[in-house]
């Protein structure tokens, strides 16, 4: 973005992919998390700042290549304009009358958003002239193109990868801080490295949880996946989420583990997925059969804060480098928030360099009200993060480094 600035954009139309894929109510369509938003305002100041005419383009949510009123990007555009000091045109169509309108009306130091991306089919087809057409359209816009969606640097969509081969492109801030700080953790990382990850799947994780192993000290397991785990180890899981295709996968994992993995010894168990449900803390080996495990128990909580601060082993030797993503339970519900919390706070106290990569993960942060400034940095990126530190080529990146 500094190499666009000194060249000076004052006058002129820039192109700016955000990722402002927000959480919204269900019921009521407020934003719950404006973390995305809040993420891209170091890159849209300082354009506005410089007297560009900012056209801002993301995606929110997986509508299925038409306009669909869920998953409009109005509300978006208010709280940008809220968070950025100055109003934001919205555009109610992403490249037809309203969008062009909207763009020819752009006096300098204005910016405007587009309809949702995924409200045309050519963004995510996986056909090369299709997406390319769209692109064509999107880049018309502007005679510069700044990508700052970190958490769509992954997908291999027309506003991510074809727009910058038709203009000319730059990183924004928030991809350049991302890729900073990642490139950390996938260089040599300062050991003791601990990563702890949770969520309800393990076929999501399966292929960092293989690039991490043999990097890693400690792999601290638990969330909704961590059940198949148990139940690779010969535990009932009650109706827990189960991968029973992954089960054998995950005895796999265990078994060349060299110990590193650290599975729960306690869970909270319910009886439904609901806020009031009955639960208990059991022993993860006791789970009953018609109970659901909501969240790592207390025990747990504790061994893993434990193994955080001996991470070497046969301690004192706390971890140098953590990264956590995915949550430990249901945390948007207060009964089952208390292993998310309990890690969060163990991460946020080690005396470390601490990432917390992920969605789900930033947005627990966030929910539980803990203090953000006491993580090293947290990603916005979710399927990004993993697929990055996989060591995957990502087409967001590939098309920026061209
Ligand atoms: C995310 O939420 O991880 C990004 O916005 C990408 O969204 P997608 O998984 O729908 O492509």
């Amino acid at each position: 973005l500094d190499d666009l600035l000194a060249e000076g954009v004052s006058g002129r139309r820039v192109l700016v992919r955000a990722d402002l894929n927000v959480p919204l109510d269900k019921q009521t369509g407020a934003i719950t998390d404006d973390g995305r938003i809040r993420a891209v305002l170091p890159t849209l100041g300082a354009l506005v700042q410089a007297g560009a005419k900012v056209v801002v383009c993301s995606h929110l949510g997986r509508p299925k290549g038409a306009p669909d009123p869920q998953f409009s990007l109005r509300p978006v555009a208010g709280r940008l304009g809220e968070l950025l000091g100055a109003p934001v045109h919205f555009a109610t169509d992403t490249v037809g009358d309203s969008a062009r309108s909207t763009v020819e009306g752009l006096a300098d130091g204005q910016a405007a958003l587009l309809e949702n991306l995924r409200f045309n089919k050519g963004e995510t087809s996986k056909d090369d002239a299709e997406r390319g057409a769209f692109a064509d359209q999107l880049a018309a816009f502007a005679e510069a193109y700044v990508d700052d969606a970190f958490g769509a640097v992954h997908r291999k969509h027309a506003s991510v990868y074809d727009v910058p081969a038709r203009l000319p492109h730059v990183a924004g801030r928030l991809v350049l801080r991302e890729v900073e700080v990642l490139g950390k953790l996938t260089g040599e990382p300062e050991r003791p490295y601990v990563v702890v990850l949770g969520g309800s799947k393990v076929s999501d994780k399966l292929a960092v949880i293989e690039a991490l192993l043999p990097k890693v000290d400690r792999l601290l397991i638990g969330g909704g996946m961590c059940f198949t785990f148990l139940k690779a180890q010969g535990h009932e899981v009650g109706t827990s989420l189960l991968e029973e295709e992954m089960v054998e996968t995950c005895g796999n994992l265990l078994a060349r583990s060299e110990g590193k993995i650290m599975l729960p010894v306690d869970v909270v168990v319910a009886d439904a997925f609901a806020p009031d449900a009955a639960h208990d803390v059991v022993r993860a080996d006791g789970i009953p059969s018609h109970r659901l495990g909501l969240d790592i128990g207390p025990e747990t909580v504790a061994g893993f804060s434990a193994a955080l601060k001996d991470a070497a082993g046969g301690g004192p030797g706390g971890a140098r480098t953590i990264f956590w993503n995915g949550p430990m339970g249901v945390f948007e519900m207060p009964a089952f928030a208390h292993g998310t919390r309990g890690v969060a706070e163990a991460i946020a106290k080690a005396d470390a360099f601490t990432v917390v990569g992920g969605g789900d993960s930033a947005a627990a942060v966030r929910a539980l009200g803990l203090d953000e400034s006491s993580f090293g940095h947290i990603s916005t990126g979710g399927g990004a993060s993993l697929e990055y530190l996989e060591g995957k080529t990502l087409p967001g990146i590939a098309a920026l480094e061209d």
